[in-house]
């Protein structure tokens, strides 16, 4: 093993994951004795992974993936992208040439071994934007600060001001001696006082941070007057807090990046590397058998309208577990009941691509979202071609009940949802300069019937520790299963993208060791 590049030659230990740290050219195995077939289900970033570390060590790989393209759900709208959703309504992508945007994955935090892969394929990035002090929150409520939209600035500097005074008061009382020492009180008081720009009386009473009225000062002006503090009450009852915490999250915290022109540039990469003889696309999978006694697996595929099989030494079905489980397969029963377990959820988005970058004209908005509890949950700016003559908005991007009121309607009725919604948040400019537009639902979205999927039972997308997770994680004889959730990143092509690579790890030790 140690002379395949499977554990270090000195220690000789057994191959584990932490001794698997691709990407690097090479770095994965030494190159395989003997021919060995390796078919791999679907392109999507498990698939090409899988694949693509495969050729590395010498293995004769062959994709089988029903799209025209690459990337699965990693799937970026630009000019000529067309498709015809499981409603039946065909929407062909119109936006300017270089405009686009990623109706799947569209951002990578700094950790994610998705960027590692970006380095290794040679795919520029572009700085992705979770928060911006510019964009707004709008939320329905009885208070003042309520059905209106007030930027993050401002509702960040009130809430972190009045959640400051409120605990500096609890500290100056006593209500936390019993927890405090009287240097812990100290530091924690002089922690609140720059954390929610207190006064020097203790008591939050407005912030430059909050921003000012008018624009910002010539070399003859001053600053226009500072905005005001909202009252305690409205500040708390409205709600304004609730999105704060998003970018808290391991995986969402800034700095995030995206490819220049599209998160897909990563996987056409990916299979230009691979290469076109290798890749068959149009070749939709309609059944397999996991092989008589554990070998010789097969694959049926209709291609150009002809039903065709291949036959493989080992397979690797990268495919959504939902859509496996449509297909003709003699997989044991504890597997079918296992993946099961595995259900598909609803998400979505549209882009409206505008003539004018009024965001950033009229409203100081470069990159960033703004947030809402009206259905759109959402309007996403570009981080692409700032300050050009025209952009693509996200004007919705939500999940689950509130995807759902947009997933079964007509691409116009879901665009005219969300300009009636947009238009609240940003004002009427909303409505104008708009050329072209065009939404994807992946619950509707042939191929993926899904956005990602839940384990029931499981506590999380990143806690997947249910026994039907475990099993699906299991091969059949030499049917290997991935795709991201098999992974403790869903909704990641992170996840994805280690579930390849722990199949890669798994088919080079067996064969290996001549299993
Ligand atoms: P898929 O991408 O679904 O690939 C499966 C492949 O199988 C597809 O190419 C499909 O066409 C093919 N296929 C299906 N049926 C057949 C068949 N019968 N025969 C042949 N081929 C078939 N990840 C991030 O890292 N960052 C993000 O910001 C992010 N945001 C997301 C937002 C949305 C709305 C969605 C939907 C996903 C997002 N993701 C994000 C997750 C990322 O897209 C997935 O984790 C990744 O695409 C999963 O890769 P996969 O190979 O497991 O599956
Ligand atoms: N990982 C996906 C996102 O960041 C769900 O939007």
């Amino acid at each position: 093993m140690a002379s395949m590049g499977l554990a270090p030659a000195e220690a000789q230990t057994a191959v584990t994951r932490a001794s698997f740290t691709p990407p690097r050219p090479g770095h994965l195995i030494d190159r395989v004795s003997g021919h060995h077939k390796v078919l791999v289900l679907g392109a999507g970033p498990a698939g090409l992974v899988t694949a693509y570390e495969l050729l590395k060590g010498g293995y004769d790989v062959q994709i089988l993936e029903a799209r025209s393209r690459p990337g699965g759900r990693v799937w970026t709208a630009r000019n000529g992208v067309g498709e015809t959703d499981l409603n039946g309504e065909t929407q062909l992508c119109e936006f300017s040439e270089g405009h686009f945007y990623n109706v799947g994955a569209t951002r990578i935090p700094q950790h994610h071994i998705s960027l590692d892969y970006c380095r290794e394929l040679g795919v520029e990035l572009l700085a992705f934007g979770n928060q911006n002090a510019n964009t707004v929150v709008h939320y329905s409520g009885d208070t003042p600060l309520n059905n209106t939209s007030i930027t993050y600035r401002q509702a960040k500097a009130d809430t972190f001001g009045y959640v400051s005074e409120l605990l500096a008061k609890a500290v100056g009382r006593g209500a936390l001696d019993d927890e405090l020492s009287q240097a812990d009180k100290d530091a924690l008081s002089e922690f609140l006082s720059d954390f929610g720009d207190l006064s020097s009386d203790g008591r939050y009473a407005g912030s430059s941070r909050a921003g000012y009225s008018g624009p910002p000062p010539g070399a003859g002006t001053a600053y226009g007057d500072q905005l005001e503090a909202n009252a305690l009450s409205d500040v708390i009852r409205s709600g304004i807090g609730r999105n704060f915490s998003f970018d808290f999250g391991y995986d969402q915290a800034m700095m995030m990046y995206s490819p220049v022109g599209g998160m897909d540039t990563i996987y056409y990469r990916m299979a230009e590397a691979i290469g076109a003889h290798r890749i068959t696309y149009g070749a939709e999978v309609t059944g397999f058998s996991t092989g008589d006694n554990g070998v010789n697996p097969w694959v049926t595929y209709t291609s150009q309208g002809f039903e065709q099989k291949a036959e493989a030494d080992y397979v690797v079905c990268a495919l959504p577990p939902h859509l496996v489980l449509k297909l003709k397969h003699d997989l044991p029963q504890d597997l079918v009941t296992a993946l099961g377990a595995a259900v598909p959820a609803s998400a979505g988005k549209l882009g409206i691509e505008y003539s004018r970058r009024w965001w950033e004209e009229d409203q100081w908005i470069y990159g960033g979202a703004s947030n809402t509890d009206m259905d759109i949950s959402q309007i996403m700016f570009p981080y692409d071609h700032y300050q050009s003559d025209r952009g693509v908005v996200v004007g919705y991007y939500n999940t689950g009940e509130k995807h759902q009121k947009f997933e079964g309607l007509p691409h116009a009725q879901r665009l005219a949802m969300a300009l009636d919604q947009g238009a609240k948040i940003h004002g009427d400019v909303y409505r104008d300069d708009i050329t072209s537009s065009f939404s994807g639902s992946l619950m509707k979205t042939k191929y993926s019937e899904g956005a990602w999927v839940d384990w029931k039972g499981a506590h999380s997308h990143s806690h997947n520790d249910t026994p039907e997770y475990r099993r699906a994680l299991e091969p059949v004889g030499r049917m290997y299963f991935a795709g991201d959730h098999l992974s403790n990143a869903i909704a990641w092509m992170h996840g994805a993208l280690e579930s390849g690579r722990n199949a890669v790890t798994a088919i080079h030790e067996r064969v290996a060791v001549g299993g």
